[in-house]
């Protein structure tokens, strides 16, 4: 499958935890996935992780620290105009910023 034929998935969280498990079953199912990453080693790293796993996957890393949603939001962006279809997002972590005590609700004006 080439990489125009494949469905993107985006995924946040994707650095530990179930995130990554999830970008890798992703990956092993032939998406193209796009692993959100506050931080550029660990994203990097999840990304060879699966690498060593999935020798045909196809893997980007977009960094965005989800604590602030103008980086969120640039990084939607970012995403949109290099793959106009995304067929999945998988949230492991939302925007959160924090504002007094309170969170507001994100995600959808994050992803929007
Ligand atoms: N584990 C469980 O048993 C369990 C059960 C029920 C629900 N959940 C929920 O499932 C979700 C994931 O759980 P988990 O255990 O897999 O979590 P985790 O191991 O803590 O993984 C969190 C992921 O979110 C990323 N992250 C944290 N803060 C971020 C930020 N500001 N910007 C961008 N990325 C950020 C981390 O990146 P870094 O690598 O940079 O730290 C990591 O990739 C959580 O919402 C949790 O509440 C988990």
């Amino acid at each position: 499958m080439n990489e125009s034929e494949q469905q993107v998935a985006v995924v946040t969280g994707a650095t530990g935890g179930i995130g990554r498990w999830i970008a890798l079953g992703l990956a092993r199912a032939g998406h193209h996935v796009v692993m959100i990453a506050r931080d550029p080693a660990r994203g990097n790293a999840a990304a060879a992780w699966i690498g060593l796993r999935v020798p045909s996957s196809s893997i980007e890393v977009q960094l965005a620290d989800l604590r602030s949603m103008a980086a969120t939001q640039r990084a939607g962006q970012e995403i949109a105009a290099r793959h106009p279809r995304v067929a999945l997002l998988v949230t492991m972590r939302v925007c959160s910023p924090r504002v007094g005590r309170s969170r507001p609700k994100a995600t959808s004006v994050c992803w929007q």
